[in-house]
């Protein structure tokens, strides 16, 4: 029997390359006047934004470009991209970027539509209008931020982060175009598509998984053990490009619906003590997450381990522990560092980041319960 499960509607998704550039059509046919073009600083000047600006002058929408989207997006930042969006008259978002600048324009539009200040939105279903019209444009293949409910905060008094979970935050059009990637450097196309990965990996895990769900992870997992390491070698590439795009789209879709696993309950204090890369810390734990929650997931790795295949790992049809064993290659191979000690991580907050990491919302979808017991032993064997 196929346990009950429900399906949000996210946005309307518009895939290929060179689709950036009806990005200004999509605006206007939206309805949008001086959209905010919400990016990180940067991308301007490697010529990521091209297309997208293009497109704009091309279809007569002018826009009010905002390059201020910062990593991990703090709860202040959040607050002068609002004013940022008033002072120009916006009426409108088209969010070019990693997580960060999409996660910055959806705590954006909850507060321009719904007044108030951020805090009063972390939970679930919080925000009771929707956003401004809204167009998701990743620049990573990693978040999946383009078709999720949520939005992922720092408060930086408490050094925690806290997430904004509701329908009203899903965009309305999301465009994929793997062009885009070209120029990400290797570090960050490594980390990204990592988090992608465990996106999808921690979504098929999760008590909230089904059918549907799981096609669509499958097929990210599919896509990111036939195509990571040429990805990352060239970005440039279309013929590995486009797969690992739509497999980052693919597990983000899948896991918004699903929740997700303890690698990103683990990740999280990992950051707020120490920084790095959020996708580089979930490469890191991946493999041994998994081999913790083996015991319940055995027939599901082993599924996957033919679609690992090719990532350096020992191949073949294999068993769910060739699948953590061609996870632990990929990660090795395209750079991810082998321990949390290499980011910085020491033993002086361990006790403090496992009871972090056991509070954390994800536990509650993963398929084998997590104590602070069990974080604490995950990052001690991790930690050299
Ligand atoms: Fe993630």
């Amino acid at each position: 029997m196929i346990q009950p499960f429900q399906i949000a509607p996210g946005p309307r998704v518009r895939f290929g390359r060179g689709e950036a550039a009806f990005i200004g059509e999509e605006a206007r046919a939206l309805g949008m006047e001086r959209p905010m073009l919400v990016t990180d600083p940067g991308l301007s000047a490697a010529g990521v934004l091209a297309p997208v600006t293009e497109g704009f002058g091309k279809a007569g929408v002018e826009f009010a470009l905002f390059e201020q989207a910062e990593p991990n997006p703090s709860d202040a930042s959040i607050s002068r991209a609002k004013e940022f969006y008033e002072a120009n008259n916006c009426r409108g978002m088209v969010a070019v970027g990693g997580g960060s600048a999409i996660d910055t324009a959806k705590a954006m539009g909850v507060l321009v539509t719904n007044g108030g200040k951020i805090s009063d939105y972390y939970g679930a279903d919080k925000p009771a209008k929707r956003v401004p019209p809204f167009i998701t444009v990743p620049t990573t293949a990693g978040t999946g931020s383009e078709v999720t409910r949520a939005s992922i905060i720092t408060n930086v008094e408490q050094n925690t982060k806290a997430g904004i979970h509701a329908d009203a935050l899903y965009a309305d059009l999301a465009v994929v175009d793997s062009a885009l990637l070209a120029t990400l450097p290797r570090y960050f196309a490594a980390g990204a598509l990592m988090d992608a990965l465990t996106h999808a990996i921690e979504s098929i895990g999760s008590k909230q998984s089904s059918p549907w769900t799981e096609a669509m992870s499958m097929r990210a997992v599919a896509f990111i053990g036939k195509h990571a390491r040429r990805f990352v070698d060239d970005p440039a590439d279309p013929e590995s490009a486009d797969p690992i795009a739509m497999a980052a789209t693919l597990a983000g879709a899948s896991f918004t619906n699903t929740g997700l696993g303890i690698v990103h309950a683990l990740t999280h204090p990992v950051y707020s003590y120490f920084g790095g890369h959020h996708g580089t810390t979930n490469g890191i734990l991946l493999a041994d997450v998994m081999a913790f929650n083996l015991p319940v997931m055995r027939e599901t790795y082993a599924r996957m381990a033919p679609l690992l295949a090719d990532t350096g790992g020992p191949g073949g049809p294999g068993t769910a522990e060739t699948a953590i064993e061609s996870i632990r290659a990929l990660a090795r191979d395209i750079g991810i560092p082998p321990s949390l000690g290499a980011l910085g991580m020491t033993e002086e907050y361990l006790d403090r980041m496992a009871e972090e990491a056991a509070q954390s919302a994800t536990v509650k979808t993963n398929p084998v319960h997590a104590d602070a017991q069990d974080m604490k032993a995950i990052y001690s064997t991790l930690l050299n």
